[in-house]
């Protein structure tokens, strides 16, 4: 017997210690050496760079001083427009070039339709049954159907003109009030979040969100808003809960801590709709969609829990997404007032300055529509749209794509691609003045709202809040640099989308 077995016996600490190791690190180690033998034999799928045990490609893009899209850009010039890469043991396949993001949004739309399991961060804040992060399938189809029946059809958006109208002259009178208060120096942002919060939770919740100086103002009703907004801020951080799972509830403590507070304070708002409905009886009058889905049998996915969440879901697609554009089109016309001043001259010529610019409007204003749409080709919501999976093995450009893989679709790539536009990398809105280019998911080129099944059902509602806002903040007031010194351009993730690091300031000064 050597010395070493002679010890354990005579020593039962060691030998407690010796099996706890045992017993703790062997499974770990399997699990090392089963995901990487899964690695090294996902055969066929796209080139890209080499990735390591445990963490696959992970520690050279957290390392990577470059953004994510950045870092994908410059494996794009190494790999061409479609290369894979791992994150732990999840195989992601990211696709730039004009072939590989038609085969997987139009040509295989439907084997590309379902979407990853959320980190945690985003379960909590959108719910369990969000149709952003929904699997494709039965439960998806209907509650998408439901929110585009009642909230994002053409008829639904045009009911509720009259909402958005109102909030965007509030927006003007608060960028005034603001202006006047701070001698011209305006932070338009707190005021468009507000704004598109409260065109949504209107016709949502039945309730708007009055700003600080308005009357109605209430503590505890901005407690919720403010919640709301944290929450969505706060799914953008990255979820150190995906890599060390054990760690979750305690690097996931702040989002739980929001949801629960933003949950409760919701789940009483749709008491208060309930008790309203039942009081009425036979004479109850739908007025909003918390209304509406009370009308609806419950089944076993659609509960009202879910289909509260749901409008939470939705509140969230469309808040900031619609705030982050407004805000990245003030800013390029902050530092390029030829551009503003032009589509000054548009307004006064077909509206004048008397009357407020309306929705209708819109059609006879080509280059505001040229300005809108060169902000979502140049620049739009973020890099990337929602990520797609694969729930069965397929192929793309001839590579094998196995069952699950997370594709990544760079839609910024695309449309900044000097052989798809000339000048792609300048912000220059003739461009759609001499062509009309659809961005609505029918020309790949430009494609801010995704397109195919899981394109954006909120295209109408969405286009028709950022052409408006933008609209209105110009037509109202002159805005350029403060003391000449050029804004920081810079981005930064916000929810889902990515806004500039540091918010817009300039000096605005009322027409
Ligand atoms: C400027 C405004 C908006 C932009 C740029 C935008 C963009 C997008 C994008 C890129 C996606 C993901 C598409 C994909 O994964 O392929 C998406 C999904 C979605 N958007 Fe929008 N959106 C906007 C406004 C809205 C509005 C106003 C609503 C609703 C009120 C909305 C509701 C949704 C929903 C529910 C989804 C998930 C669709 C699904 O997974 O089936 N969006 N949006």
């Amino acid at each position: 017997m050597d010395t070493f077995t002679e010890g354990l016996k005579t020593n039962p600490v060691n030998a407690f210690l010796i099996s706890l190791v045992v017993v703790f690190l062997t499974p770990i180690l399997w699990t090392i050496v089963h995901q990487y033998v899964k690695v090294l034999r996902a055969r066929g799928i796209p080139p890209g760079p080499a990735p390591l045990p445990v963490l696959g490609n992970l520690g050279e893009i957290l390392s990577s001083p470059k953004r994510f899209d950045e870092w994908c850009l410059q494996k794009a010039k190494a790999y061409g427009g479609m290369f894979s890469f791992w994150m732990g043991d999840q195989l992601f396949v990211y696709v730039s070039s004009y072939e590989a993001v038609k085969e997987v949004l139009v040509t295989k739309d439907k084997e590309f339709a379902s979407r990853p399991l959320m980190p945690e961060r985003v379960a909590l804040t959108l719910g369990p049954k969000s149709i952003f992060m929904s699997s494709y399938g039965e439960y998806w189809r209907q509650a998408r159907k439901l929110s585009v029946l009642h909230l994002l059809s053409n008829k639904a958006v045009k009911t509720n003109a009259s909402v958005r109208d109102e909030e965007l002259n509030t927006l003007i009178g608060h960028l005034k009030e603001e202006c006047k208060r701070e001698g011209g120096i305006v932070e338009p942002r707190e005021h468009i979040i507000r704004t598109n919060l409260n065109t949504m939770m209107l016709p949502l919740f039945g309730i708007r969100f009055p700003a600080p100086t308005e009357p109605g103002f209430n503590e505890r009703r901005e407690a919720l808003y403010a919640s709301i907004q944290e929450s969505f801020r706060q799914m953008g951080d990255f979820d150190w809960g995906t890599v060390l799972p054990a760690l979750a509830p305690v690097v996931n403590r702040d989002v739980r801590k929001t949801t629960a507070f933003r949950d409760r304070e919701l789940e009483l708002l749709i008491e208060e709709h309930r008790a309203a409905k039942e009081k009425a009886g036979a004479s109850f009058v739908a007025r909003d969609m918390v209304d509406v889905l009370l009308t609806i049998p419950e089944t076993e996915d659609l509960t009202l829990k879910n289909l509260i969440y749901m409008l939470l879901d939705l509140l969230n697609a469309a808040v900031d997404t619609s705030g982050v554009s407004i805000e990245w089109t003030l800013a390029e016309l902050t530092r390029r007032p030829e551009i503003r001043k032009r589509l000054q001259a548009e307004l006064d010529s077909v509206i004048g300055r008397e009357r407020p610019v309306q929705e209708g409007d819109i059609e006879n204003l080509p280059y505001l529509r040229a300005v809108i749409k060169e902000h979502f080709r140049y620049r739009g919501v973020g890099p990337f749209p929602g990520p797609h999976l694969n729930e069965v093995e397929t192929t793309v450009q001839g590579y094998r794509i196995p069952a699950k893989t997370q594709v990544m679709v760079h839609t910024r790539g695309l449309s900044r691609d000097p052989s798809v536009f000339s000048r792609a990398d300048e912000f220059l809105p003739d461009r759609f003045l001499a062509e009309d280019v659809d961005i609505t998911g029918k020309d790949l080129r430009v494609l801010p709202f995704g397109a195919g099944r899981r394109g954006c059902p909120g295209i109408v509602q969405g286009l028709a809040v950022v052409h408006l806002a933008v609209a209105r903040i110009v037509q109202a007031f002159d805005f350029e640099l403060i003391d000449g010194k050029d804004i920081d351009m810079e981005e930064r993730n916000w929810g889902l989308q990515v806004s500039l690091r540091t918010p817009l300031k300039a000096r605005f000064t009322p027409r």
